[in-house]
């Protein structure tokens, strides 16, 4: 996605209080930087932020980290936040990742609960699969970090990546627990919508939907920060 270059972007972030600059060094210490026992979720790829926004007001006894490339979108997310959840900073942490290197910021000790991928880049071409946030490269990643019973929710507008990642989460040792091919008419009441998801659906697009749910008995991956 093209996005203008915005160079106020940056320092509004840096002075913002739920901002984190380094989110590396966190790692294993996630619990500590909120300090109130709360269960961990995190958004990969939060973009203008809205689904975060309403989560997180929605959720103030859950903490959330949301995660993407680029501040142009961070700092529209940071807006979004202090729009809609007066009490962000308590229990909200926004940081730029490189979510293909995110165990450089994520251990096991930081037992994430659950992730949130939405509309992610569906990276169609052979070559470019690799990519894919739920491709089999990232799900083992994520493995180390989810708890025990941990779950992935996993939402996009793509027939091709639902279809293929089904199948990842399968080859990960993950159990899909729940999927639609038509979210809106499932009737699931617990996802908030995504910018991407309200414009696919003005499209006319269906929304395609799965919880994957990480299954540890059998199944081990190891992996070091620098990979
Ligand atoms: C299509 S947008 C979807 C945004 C939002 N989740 C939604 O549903 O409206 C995908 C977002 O994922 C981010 N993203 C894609 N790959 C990423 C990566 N490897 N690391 C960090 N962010 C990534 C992009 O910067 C972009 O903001």
């Amino acid at each position: 996605m093209r996005i203008r270059h915005k160079p106020w972007a940056r320092p509004e972030l840096e002075s913002c209080s739920f901002y984190v600059a380094s989110p590396s060094e966190l790692r294993g210490r996630w619990a500590d930087e909120f300090g109130n026992g709360q269960p961990l979720h995190m958004e990969l790829g939060c973009g203008k932020g809205g689904f975060i926004a309403d989560m997180a007001a929605q959720h103030p006894a859950v903490n959330f980290l949301a995660i993407d490339l680029k501040s142009e979108m961070l700092v529209l997310a940071k807006r979004n936040l202090e729009a809609k959840d007066a009490h962000a900073s308590a229990h909200v942490r926004l940081m730029s990742q490189d979510i293909e290197r995110i165990v450089q910021m994520l251990a096991p000790e930081d037992k994430i609960e659950r992730i949130y991928i939405n509309f992610c880049p569906p990276w169609p071409k052979e070559r470019d699969k690799k990519h894919r946030l739920t491709h089999p490269r990232q799900l083992n990643q994520y493995r180390l970090f989810l708890q025990e019973g941990g779950e992935i929710w996993f939402k996009t507008d793509d027939d091709g990546l639902f279809e293929e990642s089904l199948r990842y989460f399968d080859q990960c040792g993950f159990e899909i627990c729940y999927q639609t091919w038509d979210l809106a008419k499932s009737g699931f009441p617990g996802s908030a919508p995504t910018e991407h998801e309200e414009m696919f659906t003005r499209m006319g697009k269906k929304i395609k939907f799965l919880i994957a749910v990480a299954d540890h008995t059998g199944h081990s991956v190891s992996f070091s920060p620098a990979e």
